[in-house]
């Protein structure tokens, strides 16, 4: 359905450039969740700015293709990524951030945003979206934002965000900044939600909620992926060694010991290195993964496989 052809991203800064996104290539399946994981700072959000034509300012794509269908997003008009973003497309980001209007009812912003994008504002749609995110629709349409508990409102989102019927529904983070019961809570709605068949694009850190929910993995480092494939292999196999890393150090969520990460820190994006971006941190490394950038073959982008 969408599919990410070498893309690569910079953002200016003054004196230099930070290459955020190195030759990502991707594919998102119909139909299927996919998960994006990878530490802060990895270019989640970019790549999933990038797909919603929300990039920062001062971000400069360097080169690549990013199909949807047959359509290339980054070769579109202001105007149609608009469209897409609402009719094709549709984002949920972390509850922190205020997606609602504190002086509009929920209920009218609903209404709202279809009247916005030329579709019919159609209330019994708004009453059974409400009710399948678990919230009582009589309640909920005539309450104002700050009358919910963070939980529901990102509740209320999801169910906003699904007005319009998207075909793809991206969601960066939309559990971060609520508490554990509430995020539970939410993915035991998405994957009701996924049941319909609705793609999906999923950024979060929570690896319990990515082996529930997510048919596919692709883990990024750095800006680069270094590995992508079905969920339960990822899993149970990573090949990686830095997703090898990331899934031993996930919480344990039965309240066990966090394992560490990887030691060291992520490379300097202004200069990247000139062979495998892992290479400063990884315990496997040999020499030539100083000297070439391993390609992604068979889903994974490491010398020893
Ligand atoms: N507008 C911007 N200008 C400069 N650097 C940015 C900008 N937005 C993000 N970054 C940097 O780009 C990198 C990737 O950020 P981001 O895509 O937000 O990663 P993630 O979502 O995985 O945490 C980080 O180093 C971040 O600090
Ligand atoms: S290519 Fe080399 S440095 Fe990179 S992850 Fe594989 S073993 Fe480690
Ligand atoms: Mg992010």
């Amino acid at each position: 359905m969408l599919s990410i052809r070498n893309l690569s991203i910079d953002y200016q800064l003054p004196g230099a450039a930070l290459s955020v996104l190195q030759n990502v290539s991707l594919d998102f399946p119909g139909g299927q969740v996919t998960a994006l994981i990878g530490e802060s700072g990895s270019g989640k959000t970019t790549l999933t700015g990038a797909i919603l034509g929300l990039l920062a300012s001062n971000a400069r794509v360097r080169a690549g293709r990013l199909l949807w269908k047959d359509e290339n997003l980054l070769e579109q008009t202001p105007e149609r990524l608009r469209q897409f973003r609402w009719r094709q497309a549709s984002v949920v980001f972390q509850a922190a951030q205020g997606a609602w209007n504190p002086s509009l009812t929920i209920g009218q912003q609903m209404l709202d945003t279809c009247a916005d994008h030329g579709f019919p504002a159609h209330q019994p749609r708004r009453e059974m979206l409400l009710q399948q995110v678990r919230l009582t629709p009589e309640r909920v349409i005539a309450a104002y934002p700050h009358q919910l508990s963070g939980g529901m409102r990102q509740r209320a989102l999801i169910a906003m965000s699904l007005m319009l019927e998207p075909e793809l529904l991206i969601l960066d983070e939309p559990t971060t900044a609520l508490d554990l019961i509430t995020q539970s809570y939410i993915f035991d709605i998405l994957a009701e939600i996924h049941q319909s068949g609705l793609t999906m694009i999923l950024v979060t850190h929570d690896l319990a909620a990515v082996a529930r929910l997510a048919d596919r993995v692709a883990v990024l480092y750095a800006g680069t992926v270094v590995e992508v494939g079905p969920a339960g292999e990822i899993f149970e196999n990573p090949r990686h060694p830095y997703t090898q890393v990331l899934i031993r150090s996930a919480p344990d969520v039965h309240g066990g010991e966090v394992a560490r990460g990887a030691e060291g820190l992520p490379p300097d994006l202004r200069q990247r290195p000139p062979g495998c971006i892992f290479a400063s941190r990884c315990s496997q490394v040999i020499e030539r993964c100083r000297a070439e950038v391993p390609p992604l073959k068979e889903g994974v982008a490491c010398w020893h496989w």
